[in-house]
């Protein structure tokens, strides 16, 4: 009795330890951090689908690097800022930073990106593999995984989507 006693106190040990090791890897967030700058960011397109809409920013320095035909400089974060129902839903952020893309493999590496998903009181939203994010924009390589690039090169002033 005691001997089983003692078993299931340490399965239940080692189960909350692999437990707590499984929280710590969902939970864990990557080098991307919400954006401080986020107010003067500028809007140089979006997305309107259904009850959806989205803007999409970044630095003004940064566009004017990419329009300069200069590769992306690390420290750029881009920021998808989307409204349901003329409501804020949540951000999506991709930041670049001086060899980041090590912290993967290869399959899915993004260059040196990285993405989360914060929602609108910008708490990151702990149930979303950011592989999937990853995955999708691997899609884009050609373009340093920016899906809107020509959109940066097509902008002067007022968003062009
Ligand atoms: C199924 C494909 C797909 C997935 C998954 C995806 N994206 Fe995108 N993303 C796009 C496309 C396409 C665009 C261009 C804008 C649009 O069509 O809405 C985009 C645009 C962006 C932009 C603006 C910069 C750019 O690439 O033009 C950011 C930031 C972004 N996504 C972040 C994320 C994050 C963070 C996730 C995961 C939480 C994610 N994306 C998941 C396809 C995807």
């Amino acid at each position: 009795m005691n001997t089983l006693l003692t078993y299931a106190a340490g399965a239940a040990i080692a189960f909350s330890a692999v437990a707590l090791a499984g929280w710590q890897v969902h939970a864990e967030t990557n080098r991307v951090k919400f954006p401080e700058n986020l107010d003067t960011l500028v809007h140089y397109t979006g997305r309107q689908r259904g009850e959806s809409v989205t803007h999409i920013k970044t630095t003004q320095n940064v566009i004017d690097t990419i329009k300069a035909g200069k590769p992306v400089p690390d420290g750029a974060q881009f920021v998808l800022i989307d409204y349901r129902n003329g409501e804020l839903y949540r951000y999506f952020v991709m930041e670049k930073g001086a060899n980041w893309g090590a912290d993967y493999d290869d399959t899915r590496r993004t260059g040196n990106w990285q993405f989360q998903w914060y929602w609108a009181d910008r708490t990151v939203n702990k149930a979303e593999n950011t592989n999937r994010c990853q995955s999708c924009h691997q899609g884009a390589s050609g373009n340093d995984f920016l899906f809107t690039h020509s959109e940066i090169q097509a902008f002067h002033g007022t968003p062009v989507n």
